[in-house]
């Protein structure tokens, strides 16, 4: 399939992992529509395409604009969502009005459409919460531990029952750890490689909780951005584990991520009882059921990615610190 010329709706396009769609899109010949409120993106992410992308800034949680917006596209990536893992804690509201009721008027504004876009939805591997079974596949029990990832569970249900009783096409992402150009850099919610690529590039502590024993799993940004495509344009439809089978433990990450920017060093220190309480242990997933639908694989080693990366924060610094 070709992208050129495509209608193509990304909510959270100002974000981290939508910018770099926007712009691979972009590259494509696609016709990108951005709505992103700005409340976590960030404009620079899209400055070096701007000029090509229709960007509304608005609340895409709106019935009269999603029916425009959705009508227009012939498909549509939704990443906005409430995204920090612990905040809902202090304020669980804003979560379940952004990740579920929003899910649903998009839904809703699919439904009334004639023209009935596939809908890539970002979901997280925190719906699956603790695992004794490792690779986790899409058929294990989910047990999320947060409101995020409840969350995300309830989205991806939502998108089934659209899909047995109207007819939906959708993929549903379970997307892992991302890492790579235009995270957020200003908070520990984007994700603990961004956060400690920030921390060695300032020349500062690297915290390891639990002696950094944990086993997780990365992928490079254009890695996680090329499997939304790959979902899009295949006849694929369902729940997709989107990650990387070869996990690192935190400790081996941090190494790298020294060894990247040059500077930093780890330091040990006791998990926050948030961070305790939402810790699911090692994780990775199976890619067996993305791999064999579209062909998919991760491309980019954590080696490789993290010196991009750090060359990209090195000349672009004052935008996100
Ligand atoms: N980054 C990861 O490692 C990761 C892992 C798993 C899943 N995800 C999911 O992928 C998606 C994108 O994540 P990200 O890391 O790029 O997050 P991000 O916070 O960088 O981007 C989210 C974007 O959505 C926008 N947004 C949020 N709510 C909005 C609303 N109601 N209306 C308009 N815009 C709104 C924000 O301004 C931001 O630009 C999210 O749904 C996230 O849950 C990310």
């Amino acid at each position: 399939m070709s992208w050129k010329n495509k209608r193509i709706l990304v909510t959270g396009g100002l974000g981290f992992i939508g910018s770099n769609l926007v712009e691979k899109l972009v590259g494509l010949g696609a016709k990108v529509t951005v709505i992103d409120d700005c409340r976590t993106g960030n404009k620079f992410n899209i400055e070096g395409v701007k000029s090509r992308v229709v960007l509304i800034e608005k609340d895409f949680a709106d019935p009269a604009l999603l029916k425009e917006a959705v009508g227009a596209s012939n498909f549509v990536f939704h990443l906005a969502a409430e995204t920090d893992h612990v905040k809902w804690r202090e304020n669980p509201l804003p979560y379940v009005e952004n990740n579920v009721k929003g899910m649903l008027l998009l839904l809703e504004a699919w439904r009334k459409s004639s023209n009935k876009p596939k809908i890539i939805n970002a979901g997280t591997r925190g719906e699956y919460g603790p695992q004794k079974k490792l690779p986790v596949r899409e058929d294990a029990p989910t047990n999320p531990l947060g409101l995020y990832e409840l969350n995300k569970l309830q989205a991806a249900e939502l998108l089934e029952l659209y899909s047995r009783s109207f007819g939906l096409d959708y993929c549903h992402a379970r997307i892992t750890n991302v890492y790579g150009p235009r995270a957020r850099m200003d908070t520990t919610g984007s994700g603990v490689v961004n956060w400690f690529v920030r921390r060695a590039m300032d020349d500062d502590d690297l915290p390891l909780f639990g002696g950094g024993r944990v086993k997780r799993d990365f992928i490079y940004v254009d890695d996680c951005v090329d499997a939304l495509l790959a979902l899009a344009e295949s006849n694929a439809t369902g729940v997709f584990n989107v990650g990387n089978p070869e996990p690192v433990t935190l400790k081996e990450a941090a190494e790298k991520i020294i060894l990247a920017a040059g500077k930093g060093r780890i330091t040990f220190a006791e998990y926050t009882p948030e961070r305790k309480a939402q810790e699911p242990g090692d994780f990775y997933p199976s890619i067996d059921k993305i791999r064999d639908a579209v062909g998919w694989t991760p491309k980019i080693t954590l080696e490789l990615g993290l010196k991009q990366m750090v060359a990209y924060y090195a000349k672009n610094r004052e935008n996100y610190w």
